[in-house]
């Protein structure tokens, strides 16, 4: 692998655990001003130092994050669709690479929604993207079963969605967590971070996904809503952090996180 691809993989996944907790912001390319993003800057500043990278948009990113941060931004370029609009799967690439060297960024998302009536214009997305990016050494995450595809949340949609990324060039996974969530990690030949979803009922059950996840073999997560829509967002960032980067369990995860109240 090229070395700047590795270092920016580096800067994201870090080489101490192999693992990553990114912060996930970019909702609001499709969900607009999202309960508790309203002003991006208040739910991300405080959270930043707690993050090994920082998933956005360009428009978040330029206008609500400070240029002098040290987190590596992974840079969502893919949209095109709205919750409001016909079909949140017809998306397309939104930032050209330019852009995103420009903005310094570690990495790429886009998401593909596999089974959908857009499979394939979404998958030629993530070939093209892949494309762009190896021009400049730029890794690309690929966003799996978002959008209605999200009740198929099993392992053999998953597996299939995950090893797809993965066949079209992508350096990375993110998906959702499972039953027999080891057969997804264990057919994807690249790392899988997984996404929390909306917010669980309890504390609690997120640690239980993380700290399950983890230990199937997930190489991270990309956490948001569980995180900044919860009342004490350091608090759930320093515990997943604790389950990701010290194999805490979800009830040691529990103790971080009522400590740091
Ligand atoms: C979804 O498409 C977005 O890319 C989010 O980044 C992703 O869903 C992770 O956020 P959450 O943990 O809130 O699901």
């Amino acid at each position: 692998m090229d070395w700047g691809k590795k270092n920016r993989i580096s800067q994201i996944i870090k080489p101490e655990t192999g693992r990553t907790v990114m912060l996930a912001v970019d909702h609001g390319y499709f969900l607009g001003p999202t309960s508790k993003l309203e002003v991006p800057e208040e739910a991300i500043t405080p959270l930043l130092p707690y993050a090994d990278a920082l998933m956005l948009t360009r428009g978040v990113l330029r206008n609500c994050v400070s240029p002098e941060t040290s987190v590596p931004i992974v840079l969502r370029v893919s949209g095109g669709s709205s919750i409001i609009g016909a079909d949140l799967s017809n998306e397309g690439i939104t930032t050209s690479m330019e852009d995103a060297v420009r903005l310094n960024v570690s990495a790429v998302a886009l998401s593909i929604f596999v089974g959908s009536d857009y499979e394939q214009q979404t998958l030629m997305n993530l070939a093209i993207l892949v494309d762009m990016a190896e021009e400049y050494g730029i890794p690309v995450l690929a966003v799996t079963a978002v959008g209605k595809e999200l009740g198929k949340r099993d392992e053999r949609f998953l597996s299939l969605s995950c090893r797809i990324a993965a066949e079209q060039g992508a350096s990375f996974v993110k998906t959702y967590y499972c039953d027999d969530f080891e057969k997804v990690v264990g057919s994807c030949p690249v790392p899988v971070v997984i996404a929390g979803g909306p917010k669980l009922e309890t504390e609690l059950d997120s640690f239980k996904l993380a700290h399950s996840a983890i230990q199937k073999g997930a190489r991270g997560v990309d956490f948001g809503r569980n995180i900044w829509q919860n009342p004490n967002p350091i608090g759930m960032i320093k515990a997943i952090r604790a389950i990701v980067h010290e194999n805490a369990s979800p009830e040691d995860a529990q103790r971080i996180y009522d400590k740091n109240k």
